[in-house]
């Protein structure tokens, strides 16, 4: 006999199907949303004119001159996008990263030409020693170790570089101790009391940088980043690094990388309540992107699964390379 004619309705109370049952009960249930002014384009800025250089293993994400990278932030706020996060491939690099706060590097001169002629975008600048130091560490190495202090007096010297030039958002990168406590005392002395910090805080020495590498041409020549970054075992020292950055000044932050990192976002957003950022990294990116050149996945419902995913568990921001598609998308 054809099971279909013959079953029992069931006596139930509860059907959790009723409410999945057209687009417009699933809309109005619906408990996460996204918005295109929850992201922030990261873009890669490099010297010359007319430079728009895609980046082999991020399909997508381009090495940009200044004047491409205007026309980016003009077409992120065409399509709702309003923060761009600004990194810097100088030319010139020595074993102290100098032109992270040479005012003619590209960095500060996007942040010019950006707050120009791009107006109500809101610009933030990643601050970090990788992509200017020759060596790729992210801080001024003596006998081989990455020394903390002098680092931070590097760091501290960019930051002022970078809000001097208009950025309203500086964010370090580079996980050493105590940096922002100095950067918020050393902006503050200058004036820059409105220029916010957003602490890359609880940063994992991740494999998911690597794509990055290739754009920001910031590889270790030598050794790696886990004497600073953290290790990815841990989540309660998450919250000691969140904790220390929230007391030293940080008004936003982060955690890096975001999907491997979940847990820590909403353990960091709902201990300290502060406004939480999650960085959807190169490699998190890249991986789609080469699934989906294969056929194997849905490029959109995947991305837009991910973001959604990374607003579920508690960012308030999100930093992806997605944020123009994603937008268009919603
Ligand atoms: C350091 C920095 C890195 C990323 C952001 N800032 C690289 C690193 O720590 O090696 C990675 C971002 C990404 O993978 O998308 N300036």
């Amino acid at each position: 006999m054809n099971p279909i004619h013959t079953h029992t309705t069931l006596k139930l109370t509860k059907r959790l199907r009723r409410l999945r049952h057209s687009e417009s009960m699933r809309a109005l249930v619906r408990e996460t949303r996204l918005s295109a002014d929850m992201f922030v384009l990261p873009l890669f800025v490099c010297e010359g004119e007319g430079v728009r250089r895609e980046v082999p293993s991020m399909p997508g994400v381009f090495n940009l001159s200044v004047d491409q990278a205007v026309r980016a932030a003009e077409e992120a706020v065409a399509a709702g996008v309003r923060s761009v996060l600004l990194f810097g491939i100088p030319d010139h690099k020595d074993d102290i990263g100098s032109s992270a706060y040479d005012p003619e590097a590209p960095v500060q001169s996007a942040i010019r030409a950006i707050k120009r002629e791009v107006p109500g975008v809101l610009v933030i600048t990643d601050v970090c020693l990788c992509e200017y130091t020759d060596h790729g560490h992210c801080g001024i190495v003596i006998d081989d170790e990455i020394a903390n202090d002098p680092s931070v007096d590097q760091l501290v010297r960019a930051s002022i570089s970078h809000a001097a030039a208009g950025a309203d958002i500086v964010a370090p990168s580079d996980m050493m101790d105590g940096r922002i406590g100095a950067i918020r005392q050393a902006l503050d002395e200058r004036g820059f009391e409105n220029t916010a910090i957003l602490s890359y805080a609880a940063k994992y020495c991740s494999a998911f940088y690597g794509p990055f590498r290739d754009a920001a041409d910031s590889a270790p020549k030598f050794g790696d980043r886990r004497s600073h970054q953290m290790d990815p075992a841990n989540a309660a020292e998450a919250l000691r690094e969140v904790e220390l950055d929230i007391e030293e000044g940080a008004d936003i932050v982060m955690v890096k990388p975001a999907l491997p990192y979940l847990d820590v976002v909403t353990r960091v957003k709902e201990r300290f309540g502060y406004p939480t950022a999650a960085y959807h990294v190169s490699g998190e990116y890249s991986m789609l992107k080469a699934a989906a050149q294969h056929g194997w996945i849905d490029e959109r419902r995947a991305m837009l699964e991910c973001l959604t995913a990374i607003r579920r568990a508690g960012a308030d921001i999100i930093v992806t390379y997605y944020a123009v598609d994603a937008a268009k998308a919603l």
